[in-house]
């Protein structure tokens, strides 16, 4: 059950006129993204490409000690944040996924490279466009110490590379060497690719699939709220309220903020409007941040993501501290509002892989909404271009 307050702690900064006003557009709004030809992730999936993805899964599980994924943005965030939401923070017994792939450390894949030195293990390389440096680059280090561990032919069995159906190198790649290879779709950009096997096989690895599968086409039933949400939102930006700060109450959720940064950020953040968005993980930051948001610049909204019940073992002075962590929650909104910083509330009931499928569902309707709402093309990011060309100039 996902619940969504978008007026108790707003209200006091809305125009109803001008509210009531975005409200009658909404149709308008929906028809220009019915007519995107970038909204594949709202089409179901079929049948035989799940059943591929499980098998591919129980493969990989039965035959290799881990799984590396290999990807970055929207090649990477869907499937790390969701994955991380669910493991244990200690104790972890699920099947060991190492995320690489989003930095040029030389320290890190130095050690990442002697980790795997005897490890028996496969590789999911990830990338729509298969031009993305710091994915490439971590591929070939990776492949060169498969290469140097096992013949031509053994090699092809450890890697799996998802790409573009006919474009790019890692697709000529897979039609030379024949390694098992997914699609990302046309009409789905990287952001938008939570329900493509960029995340969705290294999710199958540990998670039920028709969970997540069932809770993500579930969220369509949100399409009300999402179209709310965008048009608070964009009310917030008119009242000057330039960032939203996700906050949210389990450091397991810490990495689905990321996900909501790149998603909100890359959609919206184009000539020269949009949100930014940023993050804070209570009760942590309100040892930090929290002074600037309650008494700092006035530039502040925020969305708290609230889980009624994540585990009610512990009880402090005869309360579970489950409940006492959602009280820190509710009072922090209405200081927060007092001193003048609007906050939104989304409340699951509890942390499980259906609702939050859901949830990223509706989510990545309201960004698209948003991006029509401020007037720019939510599917594309042309200004990340820009660094990956002074990059590829200043290398040759
Ligand atoms: O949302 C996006 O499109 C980007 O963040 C991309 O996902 C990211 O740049 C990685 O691109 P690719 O999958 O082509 O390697």
């Amino acid at each position: 059950m996902i619940k969504f307050d978008f007026k108790t702690y707003v209200k006091d900064f809305i125009n109803p006129s001008e509210y009531n006003e975005l409200i009658e557009k909404k149709q308008e709004i929906i028809n220009k993204f019915n007519s995107s030809n970038m909204i594949g992730w709202t089409k179901e999936l079929e049948q035989p490409l799940i059943d591929d993805i499980r098998e591919t899964a129980k493969n990989i599980k039965e035959n290799f000690d881990c799984l590396v994924v290999i990807g970055i943005g929207g090649s990477f965030l869907g499937s790390y944040s969701f994955d991380k939401m669910f493991r244990s923070y200690f104790n972890d017994d699920k099947y060991e996924i190492i995320y690489a792939g989003t930095t040029l450390s030389s320290k890190y894949l130095d050690e990442l490279l002697t980790y795997l030195k005897d490890k028996n293990f496969c590789i999911n390389v990830i990338s729509k466009s298969g031009t993305t440096m710091e994915t490439n680059i971590t591929y070939k280090l990776l492949k060169d110490l498969l290469k140097r561990k096992y013949s031509e032919e053994e090699l092809v069995k450890h890697i799996i590379v998802t790409t573009d159906k006919e474009k790019g190198i890692l697709r000529e790649e897979v039609n030379k060497m024949k390694y098992k290879s997914f699609i990302i779709p046309d009409d789905i950009g990287g952001r938008y690719s939570f329900i493509t096997p960029a995340h969705l096989l290294p999710l199958a690895i540990n998670y039920n699939l028709k969970d997540i599968v069932d809770g993500y086409f579930d969220g369509k039933r949100f399409i009300d709220q999402a179209y709310e949400y965008a048009v608070v939102r964009y009310l917030m930006f008119k009242e000057k309220k330039y960032v939203e700060n996700y906050c949210v109450y389990e450091e397991n959720l810490s990495y689905f903020t990321e996900w909501l940064k790149q998603l909100f950020g890359e959609t919206e953040g184009k000539n020269g409007v949009g949100i930014y968005p940023t993050s804070n993980v209570h009760t942590r930051d309100l040892h930090s941040l929290g002074q600037f948001v309650q008494e700092g610049n006035k530039i502040i909204f925020e969305t708290f993501i609230k889980i009624d019940e994540t585990n009610n073992y512990i009880n402090y002075d005869n309360k579970s501290l489950n409940d006492i962590n959602n009280i820190v929650l509710d009072s922090v909104m209405k200081a927060h509002y007092s001193g003048g910083v609007p906050c939104i509330e989304i409340e699951l009931s509890s942390l499980n892989p259906e609702e939050m499928s859901s949830l990223i569902y509706f989510f990545m309707l309201s960004a698209a909404f948003s991006g029509y709402l401020f007037g720019v093309e939510p599917f594309n990011q042309p200004g990340v271009e820009v660094y990956k060309k002074e990059v590829r100039d200043s290398l040759n």
